[in-house]
């Protein structure tokens, strides 16, 4: 079995309109600018074995490059996979990407943030990420409603 982790490009159209339909909302309209908006603004790193996909994470820079904050906007592996080390594996290639983003634009990855639900707050804690807000009107309870952050 070959693990491989790669950045989301132009023929990975349609796995990121699948992504939103499965996990996001079932709006064809929207699934296709979630799929322009990961190819040509923000990014998405694919976790697949033998081809297969496993899990996707996505992030984007915020503000102006130079102040050096990026948002993880999602995390998923299949629930088939989970508990076995890939979302550790998937965020480690993710900081790497990130913090060459930075690099290549004579800036430097400083601060991390994203929304998370209370289930998966251990897995981001294991990340070096800490609560610094619960927002419970944001999104909904239990919908990536609390705010961690991570500093580099
Ligand atoms: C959050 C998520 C991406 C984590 O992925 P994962 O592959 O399960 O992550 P890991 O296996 O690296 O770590 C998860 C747990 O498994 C444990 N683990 C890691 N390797 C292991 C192994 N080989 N054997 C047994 N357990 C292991 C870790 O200790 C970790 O425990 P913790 O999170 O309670 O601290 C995954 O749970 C997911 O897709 N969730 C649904 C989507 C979601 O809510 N995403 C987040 C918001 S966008």
């Amino acid at each position: 079995m070959v693990r491989s982790i790669r950045l989301a490009e132009e023929q990975d159209r349609s796995i990121l309109i699948r992504d939103y339909l499965q996990h996001l909302s079932p709006h064809i309209g929207e699934a296709e600018r979630y799929a322009l908006l990961h190819l040509q603004v923000d990014r998405a790193l694919l976790i697949e074995e033998s081809g297969f996909l496993l899990g996707l994470a996505t992030w984007g820079p915020r503000e102006g490059i130079r102040l050096g904050v990026a948002q993880v906007t999602g995390m998923r592996i299949i629930a088939s996979r989970r508990q076995q080390g890939l979302g550790s594996e998937l965020f480690r290639a993710l900081l790497s990407d990130m913090s060459a983003y930075y690099a290549e634009r004579d800036a430097a990855l400083r601060r991390l943030f994203l929304f998370s639900a209370e289930g998966t707050a251990p897995f981001f804690e294991r990340m070096g990420f800490q609560q610094v807000a619960q927002l419970p009107a944001l999104l909904g309870a239990g919908a990536g409603e609390r705010l961690y952050l991570r500093e580099v």
